[in-house]
């Protein structure tokens, strides 16, 4: 059981600026301020209606490998890197940092750059094994949607952070806080009726060059964004079922 030490907020009447929901209340437990919490919460029948819903829509999502060239305003990609910030992280550090790039030159850099690591893979880095497993999908060592595609949201992880008189401090669960991030920016991306694609090109390190990125940062997914090109085909593949995908302990 959990020893908290309740204590009235002095300040309690502020409200968090970091959210809409309105939080006035709030309480110090062992010195430390807690809002109340105020998120939303359904009947059950609108619960199952809503995530029905959900899944709908995730379903709907789908790597796209070609993309238009038709421009994705600027306050659109704000609000998608906003939301992917809105992710959980290990003890709250937010080890991720988001480079969303629409510079023509550095687009054509990062093609270059990602398609000569691409043709290294393809002609023998990757197993035989790999490469028919990536078959079906009809993918190759050429990446034209790097410089198609208007923005590329290239998504690094902070290992570590470095304090003011240089002492380095280590964050936690970085690859699944930044992959969790990730998931959700490739949610708010489909939500927002754009398209992108899950990209790898691995090593990814020329993107710190590059992009210019501090020592503490590495490149971890590259995710083009903006409009499916018409028309766009993507593999006929098929998700697996709730019963393979889950186990239940009723
Ligand atoms: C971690 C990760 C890395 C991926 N890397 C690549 C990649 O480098 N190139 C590519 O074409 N697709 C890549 N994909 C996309 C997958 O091929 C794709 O998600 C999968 O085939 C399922 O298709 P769907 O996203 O349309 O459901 C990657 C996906 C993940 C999760």
């Amino acid at each position: 059981m959990v020893n908290w030490d309740l204590t009235v907020d002095p300040t309690s009447s502020i409200k968090n600026p970091t959210s809409t929901m309105e939080k006035t209340e709030s309480i110090l437990i062992n010195g430390h301020r807690h809002l109340k919490y105020s998120g939303q919460s359904f009947s059950a029948e609108e619960s199952l209606q809503r995530s029905k819903t959900f899944y709908a829509e995730l379903n709907e999502r789908r790597s796209v490998r070609t993309f238009s060239t038709e421009p994705v305003s600027k306050e659109v990609i704000d609000q998608l890197i906003l939301a992917a910030s809105t992710a959980p992280s290990g003890a709250h550090k937010q080890p991720w940092t988001f480079c969303a790039v629409s510079n023509a030159e550095l687009k054509t850099q990062i093609r270059i750059a990602a398609e000569k690591e691409e043709q290294e893979n393809y002609d023998g880095r990757m197993s035989e094994r790999w490469r028919k497993d990536l078959e079906h999908l009809g993918t190759d060592e050429h990446k034209p949607f790097l410089e198609d595609a208007p923005w590329l949201i290239v998504v690094f992880k902070r290992a570590y952070e470095v304090d003011e008189s240089g002492e380095k401090h280590n964050n936690y669960y970085v690859n699944e806080s930044v992959g969790i991030a990730c998931g959700m920016l490739i949610s708010a991306i489909h939500n927002a009726g754009l398209v992108t694609l899950t990209h790898t090109p691995s090593p990814m390190n020329f993107l710190t060059g590059l992009l210019d990125r501090p020592a503490n940062e590495r490149a971890f997914l590259l995710l083009p964004v903006g409009y499916a090109a018409e028309p766009s085909y993507v593999p006929d593949i098929h998700r697996k079922t709730l019963e393979e995908v889950a186990a239940f302990y009723l």
